[in-house]
């Protein structure tokens, strides 16, 4: 056998291998291999044909993105019309249309017995793909119905369909329809990405397909996340189909092509309803987006007898969800302080029906959106309302803006307390600075001044702060410290021993340490190797209250931004005054002298990666032992990392060190350089 015509065979056998795989992985989404034996058989190909550039051909599966831009559209005609469907927005009228259905069949005995082929409504765009004897020739878009738009290029660049169907017994000529969408996944990725990098952002899932169909350069088509479901099929020729339209389906996924997996016969209009109710439960949960779902006859006989009226068929017909997005105009922009102190700003509407409630706010999520948006007071805006998804403004229809509005602006000041309001560099969140002393951030604040590496008051629980949060028994910490054991063993349940258990608890929490209490001050920014890091630099808690940010930067660990935030953390007065409260309950810790000079431990100047099990000592414990001797220890690896301290079950971070020469060590390397004497050089 020559060199050409190995190379052949190969090629073949590659294709047809990798057809098959693509039906496993789209057509029936049960991938028999892995993604990466996938991709050797595809890279593979893709060699034997550069090698052999003769033996290539349109349908390999290494052809989907080759074509040139095309300068505008060719035009379709669609020989048998593509048509649309008329809509039932009701019960009711699902049942005028089932009984004209049966009426035209002279049913009428046995109506509830009709079958209906039911399917979710894809949001999308429909085309239609023309295979001759098996391969792709041509994809057209609906345009009219009549005449439609040649995006060959395009569609040839979606995965999901085949350049060339697999299995035998297909039609010599076979014109399959469906819908091609953005599933939400790829639609909301896409869309984050577009906003990132300040480009244009698609308004939903169907003008991001439509969209993407349409364009002139088909590589522009293939970054973007497509996929299809067959749902009929046109022209036919050269060969017989099955006689219902759930069968033809059942082929069409035989010979490759992808199928909504929600469909189903049903019998009559209980049968219908039963679905609609099916999938609007699961509507939210689907990985794509639907507003409706289509019931058709499934006796193509039937169909035939039907046949249609002007643009749709009288066979079938589509049911709708209540409409998701509605418009409405803009009362009043507010700004909400979350639980962590975000401010997210919140559109006050003109109450308007949509998704099946009434919605009178919607989220603006937060300053960045607000000002990409740019929502004004006075505007007609586009409200969604997906499912239990809290409402959303879509955006802004300009050409109905009034005039004299303005822009709105991040305030400066907390809505709820009046603390200053932060924002760091290009972060998207603002948030309050008041921490305690702001009830919006009260219940949060708490929790994690009681928490285990805090003031560790254990027995104080999440539902306990709740409780004495909302029966306003507890303003700020320093209230923790006056509960009773009355009053904490009347709480809902409380027994007796647990409440002996908290008060104790809360007793012995009163001496702490320098550093656990800073850490459970909640300062934005100061965690616990900060807070250590502070304490033993400044030794007593009035020399960190009163340090200029430039003293602040001295310490290790802190640079600018973290100074800045304990400057104006302790700039409030209200925050003072919460720190009085506490040492006046008799919060007390050791303080000694400052340090004043970076710790200049035999490790300083050294950066710790810790990942995996020790076989002795906990993280925690490994890394107070390295910050006491003057090394840092963070939590991802880089080329500046000094060591990876790894042990049992060590993750990503070990291969990472390895991979950029970083070097590693385990517990008892560890141990050596914690116990070696100090050196001149280190
Ligand atoms: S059947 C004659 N089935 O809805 C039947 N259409 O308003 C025509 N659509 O242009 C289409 N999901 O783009 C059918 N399961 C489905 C569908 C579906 C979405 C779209 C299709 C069509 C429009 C009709």
């Amino acid at each position: 056998m020559s060199a050409s015509a190995a190379a052949r065979r190969e090629i073949k056998s590659l294709r047809e291998q990798i057809r098959y795989h693509n039906y496993r992985y789209h057509a029936l989404d049960d991938p028999e291999i892995p993604d990466a034996e996938y991709d050797r058989m595809m890279r593979r190909l893709q060699a034997l044909e550069r090698e052999h550039p003769e033996l290539i051909t349109d349908d390999s599966p290494t052809q989907r993105v080759g074509d040139a831009p095309v300068e505008t559209f060719g035009t379709v005609q669609h020989e048998v019309p593509m048509l649309s469907l008329d809509n039932a927005f009701g019960e009711e009228e699902l049942r005028d249309f089932h009984r004209r259905v049966a009426d035209r069949l002279e049913l009428e005995l046995e109506a509830d017995e009709l079958s209906y082929a039911a399917e979710p409504k894809l949001d999308g765009a429909a085309v239609s793909l023309l295979y001759e004897d098996g391969r792709l020739v041509r994809g057209a878009t609906r345009g009219d119905g009549t005449t439609g738009e040649d995006i060959t290029h395009n569609v040839r660049t979606i995965e999901a369909i085949p350049l060339r169907l697999i299995g035998s017994g297909y039609p010599a000529t076979l014109e399959v329809r469906g819908e091609v969408f953005m599933p939400k996944a790829g639609f909301e990725a896409y869309n984050e990405k577009a906003a990132a990098a300040g480009e244009k952002t698609f308004v939903n899932p169907r003008n991001a397909a439509a969209g993407s169909l349409r364009q002139l350069d088909p590589q522009l088509t293939a970054a973007r996340p497509l996929d299809m479901y067959a749902y009929s099929v046109g022209r036919i020729d050269g060969g017989d189909l099955p006689q219902t339209h759930s069968e033809v389906l059942e082929r069409l996924q035989n010979w490759g092509l992808k199928v909504c997996p929600e469909r189903r016969v049903v019998s009559g209009v209980e049968g219908c309803l039963d679905f609609y109710r099916d999938i609007g439960d699961k509507r939210d949960g689907l990985p794509y987006e639907i507003d409706g779902v289509v019931y058709k006859v499934d006796d193509l006989q039937q169909q035939r007898e039907l046949g249609f009226v002007s643009r749709a068929p009288r066979w079938a017909i589509a049911h709708k969800f209540p409409a998701q997005e509605e418009l409405t105009t803009v009362e009043g922009v507010e700004f909400q302080v979350g639980r962590t102190g975000a401010l997210t700003p919140v559109a006050r509407l003109k109450p308007v029906f949509v998704g099946g409630v009434t919605v009178s706010n919607a989220t603006l999520h937060n300053i960045d959106e607000l000002h990409r948006k740019d929502v004004r007071v006075g505007d007609t805006v586009t409200i969604r309302r997906a499912g239990d998804v809290i409402p959303e403004v879509v955006g802004v229809i300009r050409s109905r803006r009034p005039k004299g509005t303005r822009k709105v602006k991040l305030p400066e000041r907390c809505p709820v307390c009046d603390s200053a309001v932060a924002r760091e560099g290009d972060e998207a969140v603002a948030r309050c600075t008041g921490g305690l002393y702001c009830s919006a951030q009260r219940a949060e604040a708490l929790k994690h001044f009681v928490s285990r590496r805090a003031m560790d008051i254990e027995g104080l629980g999440s539902k306990i702060i709740e409780q004495l949060v909302s029966a306003d028994r507890i303003h700020t910490p320093a209230d923790i410290f006056t509960l009773t054991r009355e009053e904490v063993a009347e709480m809902e349940r409380m027994g007796e021993k647990s409440a002996d258990n908290l008060v104790a608890a809360i007793e012995a929490s009163r001496t702490t340490s320098l550093e656990r209490f800073l850490f459970a001050l909640g300062i934005r920014e100061v965690g616990e190797s900060t807070a250590a890091a502070l304490a033993a630099y400044f030794g007593k808690l009035d020399l960190i209250m009163s340090a200029t940010e430039n003293e602040l930067v001295a310490v290790p660990d802190v640079g600018p931004i973290v100074a800045s935030r304990i400057r104006s953390f302790f700039g409030e007065k209200h925050n003072r005054d919460v720190i009085q409260a506490l040492r006046d309950q008799g919060v007390s810790w050791d303080e000694s002298e400052p340090q004043r000079s970076p710790a200049d431990g035999k490790l300083s100047g050294k950066t710790f990666v810790l990942t995996g099990t020790l076989p002795n000592m906990t993280r925690d414990e490994a890394k107070k032992k390295i910050q006491a001797q003057g090394g840092k220890v963070t939590g991802s690896v880089s080329s500046k990392t000094s060591f990876v301290v790894y042990g049992d079950k060590a993750g990503s971070k070990l291969s990472k060190a390895q991979n950029l020469g970083v070097e590693t060590i385990d517990e008892a390397g560890l141990d050596q350089l914690l116990n070696a004497p100090a050196s001149e050089e280190s």
